[in-house]
């Protein structure tokens, strides 16, 4: 799409500052100056106003905000990797094109999958919380144990780019044993770099200490954990989701920490965020962060510069390096 004046480009959150000044170079920019988010008129009144819009996953591009009439923009470049929060179908009939940020954010995200690993297995909440409850006593041999994280079996669902990233992690830092289930096999080489033994999903979770989440929110991976997959987990298993919210069965997960099924979760992803289900709150066993996996300084800016790079690829009339189907 050339244009003849600079394209209209809203902004609906604030930004790493190297982005915004990037974007402010090369679009009539619409900034989010105080990082209010946009309700669904907001989205519309943006959607009608610009030629392109930089959205992120706060902003519910639902069928009826794409419905918007009359309709200015041809481009929705999504900060972030996830895009379930756009309605692919209502944007192809409406020739709406949509990005995404791949790749940049993997190795932060899995990081914090680790992270949620020892933090439940080590129990590290209760134990920050302890400490700053004043309720510490001092040290004692038996005080606060929890387990030992190397070693351990570690069953990884959908072995993308951040499946495929916890995995080296996990196999290499680690010493843990890798059982995965995945739509895409893993390459031979990698496979067996990470003596990664693939399996039928359900076994995944009967035969892993801790089980953590890779896949894609969608029709398909909806409830993907619900309470017979917990059931079919060790009582000492651990369920790590940094993937999306409505993959598991919030209320069924909650039931199963709560009686004993299986041991604790670390969750850094809800169905309905920023409510976090108030069973999981309710939980010692069960760490919540607030869906902090890409947030780095790195990896937001990297996210930033790579749906400007499409913003630019689309106002110079170039294929976009990150098309969403
Ligand atoms: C983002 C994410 O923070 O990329 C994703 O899918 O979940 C996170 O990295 C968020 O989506 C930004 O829109």
């Amino acid at each position: 799409m050339k244009h003849e004046h600079r394209p209209i480009v809203t902004v609906t959150r604030r930004l790493p500052a190297p982005v915004e000044r990037a974007l402010l170079a090369q679009f009539d920019a619409r900034l989010n100056a105080d990082d209010t988010p946009l309700d669904a008129e907001g989205l519309r009144e943006a959607l009608r106003v610009s030629d392109a819009v930089l959205c992120a996953v706060s902003d519910r591009m639902d069928a009826e905000v794409l419905a918007v009439d009359p309709l200015r923009a041809q481009l929705l470049a999504n900060f972030g990797v996830g895009f379930e929060h756009i309605d692919l179908a209502t944007a192809r009939r409406r020739n709406i094109a949509v990005t995404n940020t791949p790749g940049v954010l993997t190795d932060d995200t899995a990081d914090l999958a680790i992270a949620l690993m020892l933090m439940a297995i080590r129990r590290l909440g209760e134990g920050e919380r302890e400490l700053r409850a004043g309720a510490w006593r001092g040290w004692y041999p038996t005080h606060h144990l929890g387990r030992r994280l190397s070693g351990k079996a570690l069953g990884i669902v959908g072995m993308g780019r951040i499946g495929r990233a916890v995995a080296r992690r996990a196999v290499h830092g680690f010493g843990m044993r890798l059982h995965y289930a995945s739509r895409t096999p893993l390459p031979a080489g990698e496979a067996a770099a990470l003596d990664a033994v693939p399996m039928d999903i359900d076994r995944v979770f009967a035969e892993s200490d801790i089980v953590s989440l890779h896949v894609p929110s969608n029709e398909e991976t909806r409830h993907l954990v619900d309470a017979r997959r917990l059931r079919l987990m060790p009582p000492h298993g651990i369920l790590i989701n940094t993937a999306r919210g409505d993959v598991v069965d919030e209320a069924a997960l909650a039931e199963a920490v709560r009686d004993g099924t299986i041991a604790g979760a670390g969750l850094d992803v809800y169905a309905d965020e920023p409510r976090v289900h108030p069973a999981l709150l309710a939980l010692e066993h069960v760490v919540l962060l607030p869906h902090l996996g890409s947030a780095t300084v790195e990896s937001r800016t990297a996210m930033g510069m790579r749906a400007f790079e499409n913003l630019v690829a689309w106002s110079e009339g170039r294929a976009l390096p990150d098309r969403v189907p």
